[in-house]
């Protein structure tokens, strides 16, 4: 029997919130403990779990456990790496400067954090030093992640940079500067591969052909898809 967590010891009995539907046996100390898809009813118990999760060993240098901001009946879900120093530091992800970065490039086509866009990480603990997840991390991540997009069940999701088309579409070897821009349809969903925020820092030249100016032309085809999917609806 694989181990799980007790949230519900005596001792902090008092603290934990405890949604009414909450499931205690199902709270995961391990890989090997599955969570199959339909596990959550709502992303408030995921959340929990997320808070206790003990899956991998990224559990033992985070701080806080990231798992989403913006609107959970958004169109439109942004998909990260995982989170930085700050994100660990605020437990919210896209904080920092690709977050500013990122609100910029949503704002440029009239998105809205807050309204239109949900947003979260493949991996919801920081790797130390920022360094890549693992793939085991990845894998052990990556029920909640394919939970997150059943329960926010989103029109259009942007997978920003090689790690989140890795953690989603496995299957899809072409690396991100083939295919960002590109729509895949993965699941019956939208995909939209783009270049990771971080990158366009690095590279801040918006010379035709150049990281900033590409990923201009792709959020305003993320901007032309949302309005042709509201026009049909
Ligand atoms: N980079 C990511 O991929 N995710 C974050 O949350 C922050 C930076």
């Amino acid at each position: 029997m694989p181990e799980q967590i007790d949230l519900f010891s005596a001792s902090d009995i008092e603290a934990t919130p405890t949604p009414t539907d909450f499931d205690p046996d199902k709270i995961p100390t391990s890989a090997s403990v599955p969570i199959p898809p339909g596990t959550y009813d709502s992303l408030t118990p995921l959340a929990v779990h997320c808070k206790s999760c003990q899956r991998c060993e990224l559990a033992q240098t985070r701080t806080n456990v990231v798992v989403s901001r913006g609107n959970p009946n958004a169109p439109i879900m942004v998909i990260g790496e995982g989170p930085g120093q700050q994100e660990d530091e605020q437990g919210l992800p896209f904080v920092g400067r690709s977050g500013q970065l990122l609100e910029k490039i949503l704002g440029a086509v009239r998105l809205d954090t807050e309204k239109d866009v949900y947003i979260c990480n493949i991996v919801k603990c920081r790797p130390p030093g920022n360094r890549n997840p693992l793939a085991s991390e990845i894998n052990a991540c990556r029920p909640y992640i394919l939970e997150q997009i059943r329960l926010v069940d989103p029109k259009i999701i942007l997978l920003t940079g090689a790690t989140a088309v890795k953690g989603i579409i496995p299957s899809e070897k072409r690396g991100i500067t083939k295919i960002r821009g590109t729509w895949i349809e993965w699941e019956g969903r939208q995909c939209m591969p783009i270049l990771h925020p971080a990158y366009l820092l690095r590279n801040p030249s918006r010379d035709p052909g150049k990281p900033k100016w590409l990923m201009w032309q792709d959020i305003q085809a993320v901007r032309a898809k949302l309005d042709e999917i509201r026009a049909k609806a």
